[in-house]
C-alpha cells in the first residue's frame, strides 16, 4: 500500500518537473527578447540611429517593412482577424529587413555599424531561430487574406523614405505590443498596442 504511494508520488513529480520544462520554453524566448529590447533602447536608438546620422537622412525601404502600431490595430480589426503569431511574423520580417536596409548604406567602419547595428541584427537572428523553433510555421494553415495579401504584395508596391530611427522606434513599440507576455510585469498597467500610451512618457 505504502509502496504504491510512493510510486504514484513518484509518477507525479516526473509530471510536474516535465511540465515545468514545458513551461520554461518560453522564458527562454522572452529572455533573448528581453536582450533585444535592451539594445533597442531609447539611448541607442537616438545616439546610432539619429545622432550618427546627417540632419533628416532617410532611406528606402518597401513599404510592407514600415510596421506600425496602427498597422497591427487595422489589422485587428478586419472581419478575419489574423492570429497573434501572423503579426510576429511580419515584425520580424520588417524588422530584421529594416536593419538590413540600413546596414547597405553603411560604410564598413561607420560606427553605428560596428558598436551596434551589427550586434543587434546578429541578436534578432538568435530571436528569429528561436522564435521558429518554438513556433513551427504550418505551412497548411490559410492565413487571413489581409496577412496574405501582405505577403504576396512584399516588395511589389515601391518604395517609401524614412529615417533610419523611425524604423527603429516601430519595431520597438509594435514589439511591446506584440510581445506583452514578455514585459508585462514590468508595467502592469499600461496597454501598449494603445498608439498613444507614450503620451507624458517621453523617455521610450
Ligand atoms: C542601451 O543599449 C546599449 C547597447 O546595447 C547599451 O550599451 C546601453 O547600456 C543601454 N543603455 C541603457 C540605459 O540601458
Ligand atoms: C529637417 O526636416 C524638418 C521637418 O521636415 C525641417 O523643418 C527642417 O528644416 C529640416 N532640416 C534640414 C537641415 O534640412
Ligand atoms: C502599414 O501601414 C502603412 C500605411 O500606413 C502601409 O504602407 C504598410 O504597407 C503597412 N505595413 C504592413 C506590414 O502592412
Amino acid at each position: 500500500m505504502v509502496q504504491s504511494e510512493c510510486r504514484l508520488l513518484r509518477g507525479l513529480l516526473g509530471f510536474i518537473c516535465l511540465l515545468a520544462m514545458c513551461i520554461s520554453a518560453s522564458p527562454d524566448l522572452c529572455v533573448s527578447l528581453r536582450t533585444v529590447k535592451d539594445s533597442l533602447n531609447v539611448t541607442s536608438r537616438r545616439r546610432y540611429m539619429k545622432m550618427n546620422f546627417p540632419i533628416n537622412y532617410t532611406i528606402q525601404v518597401h513599404y510592407e517593412e514600415v510596421f506600425r502600431l496602427r498597422n497591427i490595430s487595422q489589422l485587428l480589426k478586419e472581419e478575419n482577424p489574423p492570429e497573434m503569431s501572423d503579426l510576429q511574423e511580419l515584425w520580424l520580417h520588417a524588422s530584421r529587413e529594416g536593419i538590413k536596409k540600413v546596414l547597405r548604406v553603411l560604410p564598413e567602419r561607420h560606427p553605428t555599424r560596428r558598436k551596434y547595428l551589427s550586434n543587434l541584427e546578429d541578436l534578432f537572428r538568435d530571436f528569429e531561430g528561436l522564435y521558429y523553433q518554438k513556433y513551427k510555421k504550418d505551412e497548411t494553415r490559410e492565413l487571413p487574406e489581409s496577412i496574405q495579401n501582405i505577403w504576396d504584395n512584399m516588395g511589389e508596391n515601391g518604395w517609401r523614405s524614412v529615417t533610419p530611427k523611425s524604423l527603429l522606434d516601430n519595431c520597438y513599440r509594435t514589439m511591446l505590443c506584440l510581445f506583452e507576455e514578455c514585459f508585462k510585469n514590468e508595467n502592469d498597467n499600461i496597454n501598449y498596442c494603445d498608439p498613444n500610451w507614450r503620451k507624458g512618457n517621453q523617455t521610450t
